[in-house]
């Protein structure tokens, strides 16, 4: 089904390299679309599109750290000259951060907010740019729980997500007139990397795991897939009538309020 929509569209995911993006590569190449990764890991962005281009799709990387602004627009314009212009684009880079305020140096602060906040910003102009004159495209941007709620050690990385969060309203808006939809997703914790390196971090990682696994009422964590797929929906035109919108892909993560053994009311 998604090769109707998808087949020869131009997709460019931003941190495409591993984790959700990687996996919106995946799912987008597989269905019919050109689909350029960006992310500043040349090993792996190379090897992903090496590895599809190997099984018969189409993908390309190209190196980009989105903080850059050099390096986003030369890369837009990259993808304008040998791929056409994007149909779709995927604003998904970021990266993690565990660490109180007090603790936070204003240079840390700043690569946080550079990243996962100017970058959304940065990928999105030039995604706009592209797209507003053809009065056509669809932009996905990755939130994140901490958006809207938080833990003590996670400032920086809480607000940069809230920025981004709040961004996608006035993107959606500033595109409406030109057809351009853009949504946001909000995954809960999704198997990847990241989460991987932020529960080797803690104390107790087993430990951490499986705490991480119990805060989701579907009793488990998400997989990059469980993202990629609303991705895949929310640029398609099945979302034909969706923007400004926030989709939680987060197995009932933000449903549930904290509640002891004496919560359970009704016995069973
Ligand atoms: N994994 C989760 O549980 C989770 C939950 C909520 C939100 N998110 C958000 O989802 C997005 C993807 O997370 P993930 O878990 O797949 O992370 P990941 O670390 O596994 O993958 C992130 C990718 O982005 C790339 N990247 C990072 N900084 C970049 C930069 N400056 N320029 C270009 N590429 C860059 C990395 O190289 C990597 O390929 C992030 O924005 C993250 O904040 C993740």
């Amino acid at each position: 089904m998604w090769n109707e929509f998808f087949t020869d569209q131009v997709v460019v995911v931003a941190g495409g390299a591993a984790g959700i993006g990687g996996a919106a590569v995946i799912v987008f190449a597989r269905a019919g679309a050109i689909t350029v990764i960006l992310d500043y890991d040349d090993v792996a962005g190379q090897g992903l599109a090496d590895q599809l281009t190997g099984e018969g799709y189409r993908a390309f990387f190209r190196h980009c750290d989105v903080s850059s602004e050099t390096e986003v627009t030369g890369a837009f314009d990259w993808v304008e000259t040998h791929c056409g212009p994007p149909d779709v684009v995927y604003a998904n880079a970021g990266v993690e951060w565990t660490k109180d305020v007090r603790h936070t140096s204003l240079d840390e602060w700043n690569r946080v907010v550079a990243i996962n906040l100017t970058g959304v910003f940065l990928v999105s102009r030039a995604a706009l740019l592209s797209m507003c004159p053809r009065n056509k495209g669809a932009i996905v941007v990755t939130s994140s729980p901490h958006a809207l709620a938080t833990v003590p050690d996670a400032g920086a990385y809480a607000a940069s997500k809230g920025g981004a969060h709040a961004l996608v309203n006035a993107l959606a808006l500033e595109g409406a007139p030109f057809g351009v939809r853009v949504n946001g997703i909000v995954p809960g914790t999704i198997d990847t990397p990241m989460v991987r390196r932020e529960a080797e971090a803690a104390r107790d990682p087993e430990a951490q795991l499986a705490f991480m696994v119990l805060a989701h009422p579907l009793g488990r964590l998400g997989q990059p897939n469980d993202v990629a797929q609303v991705a895949l929906f929310l640029a398609s035109p099945l979302a034909s009538f969706v923007t400004g919108a926030m989709y939680a892909v987060d197995g009932g993560l933000m449903a549930a309020l904290p509640a002891g053994p004496a919560m359970t009311y009704n016995a069973e």
